[in-house]
């Protein structure tokens, strides 16, 4: 008997429905990559090529195969993986009637096999860490250019361990991102890598609905990407063109929103001055994280500092007040800065009332005015970031959609940015005025002065 029959009948007498074949109606390059038996695999895509729905089929098929096991799909936040890949098993679910019950709080799909996809958000450490402990057949991290550096202690560390059981599958796509770093960068553009690397772009994607189904698609696909680069403006060697029409590596520092740079915006030891002010910034989520940053400053030194991070998804409004109030305890800000738009307000309100909380709507017009001013900041070393917090992982990263630099681009994380852009907007460092250099003998001349008029003071000639 062929495997493949072998397979149907061993689905049909354990999975308890009708075998489907889950690969009618993939192309070429879908369907290469979901036959590809390696265990590491790479899909370089570039936008609207498909990625994500031949995830979903993949998953299916892994669940199929698999009776009793786990899959699991991983964006950077759940609201992502809830946005991306939630509405494609729902459409393969109607359309070849595979009979899974969806359960929308915990965002896993149950087949009648007994196996289970599972879509969850791996946005910071602490949520990468409950995977320790589990076993899964198949892993697929979506849009994986959105991960910067934390991709690799994922893959390494926790994803590597919760295969080996089941000497599982991993696969990582997404689209080229401007930074080019980290694991899924360093593993398809390296000559030596043992991962299996698959490469298309929206131009083998005949099922794009614009021109699915038509004869001609091909040539209308050519078009298609042809309209878009004239549209913006792009000539053939835009960077941002070729990583998103054609998924190709461009490492441009134009297209991202701030100019982090490691040497001269991350520090490890905070210097001295005798008061330090403190005000906190909070973006709010639900599905995608809620993030809190505290950032410092005296009038003693030119630089804001940040002096403490929290981010986490899926906080409800208790969880929120008592993180403000555990952070307002050991940091007693001026204010707590927060995103109180759509449910905001409410949250706002009622951590103020219950808990006395100081704490303020957030500045939000012109945030890109904002964005540029504090883009100078970091330019000029006046922010000061902690290693390895989400924040300088966020700014090492975060990319505008395009080059008008207008809108931030949806597939990264953005929250510990926008918490810190609240607290920052609120602060006054830059009313530090720089001492002109002194010579000594000048230096002695205002110390004696200084000696003087506090001796004065102390035998109360000043009163
Ligand atoms: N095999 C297929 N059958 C039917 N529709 C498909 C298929 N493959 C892709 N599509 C359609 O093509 C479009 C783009 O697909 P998809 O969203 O998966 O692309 P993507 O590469 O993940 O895009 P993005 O970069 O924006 O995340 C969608 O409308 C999707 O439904
Ligand atoms: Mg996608």
């Amino acid at each position: 008997m062929p495997p493949d029959e072998i397979l149907a009948e061993f689905v049909n007498r354990f999975g308890g429905r009708s075998f489907v074949d889950i690969r009618k109606g993939l192309f070429d390059k879908q369907l290469a990559l979901l036959q590809d038996e390696s265990r590491r695999k790479l899909a370089c895509c570039s936008r609207r090529a498909g990625k994500t729905h031949v995830a979903g089929r993949l998953l299916v098929d892994r669940a199929h195969r698999n009776p009793g096991q786990k899959c699991m799909y991983l964006a950077i936040t759940k609201g992502h993986a809830r946005r991306l890949c939630w509405p494609v098993l729902h459409e393969l679910n109607v359309r070849f009637g595979l009979g899974i019950a969806f359960n929308e709080t915990t965002l896993t799909a149950s087949f009648p096999n007994g196996s289970v996809v599972w879509l969850s958000g791996a946005d910071n450490i602490r949520e990468v860490e409950k995977y320790r402990g589990e076993k899964f057949c198949a892993v697929i991290v979506d849009e994986a250019a959105s991960f910067g550096e934390e991709i690799g202690y994922l893959v390494n560390d926790v994803l590597y361990m919760a295969l080996a059981d089941l000497d599982g599958e991993l696969i990582l796509m997404g689209t080229p991102s401007a930074s080019c770093s980290g694991l899924f960068f360093e593993e398809f553009t390296s000559d030596r890598s043992s991962w299996s690397k698959h490469h298309w772009t929206v131009v083998d994607n005949p099922e794009f609905p614009r021109w699915s189904g038509k004869p001609n698609w091909r040539e209308l696909a050519a078009r298609f990407v042809d309209d878009t680069r004239m549209m913006h403006g792009w000539d053939h060697n835009n960077a941002t063109y070729q990583r998103e029409m054609l998924g190709r590596w461009v490492r441009d520092t134009n297209s991202l929103v701030y100019p982090f740079n490691d040497s001269l915006n991350l520090y490890g030891q905070r210097p001295h001055a005798s008061q330090w002010t403190t005000i906190i910034g909070v973006d709010l989520g639900f599905d995608d994280a809620t993030a809190f940053e505290v950032v410092a400053f005296s009038g003693e030194h030119p630089a804001l500092y940040e002096v403490d991070h929290y981010r986490r998804s899926g906080m409800n409004v208790t969880e929120i007040a008592n993180k403000a109030r555990e952070l307002c305890d050991r940091w007693s800000p001026i204010s707590v800065q927060m995103d109180t738009g759509g449910l905001g307000k409410t949250i706002a309100e009622e951590i103020r009332q219950r808990h006395a909380i100081p704490v303020e709507a957030a500045e939000k017009t012109k945030k890109n005015d904002y964005i540029e001013l504090l883009g100078d900041d970091l330019r000029t070393g006046r922010v000061k970031v902690l290693k390895g917090s989400p924040l300088a992982e966020e700014m090492r990263i975060l990319q505008w959609s395009d080059d008008k630099r207008v809108k931030e681009h949806p597939a990264f994380s953005n929250h510990s940015c926008d918490a810190f852009l609240y607290a920052w907007r609120c602060a006054t460092h830059y009313t530090h005025t720089a001492q002109e250099p002194i010579t000594v003998d000048e230096w002695v001349e205002r110390e004696d002065a200084r000696q003087y008029e506090q001796e004065q003071a102390r035998e109360g000639f000043l009163y």
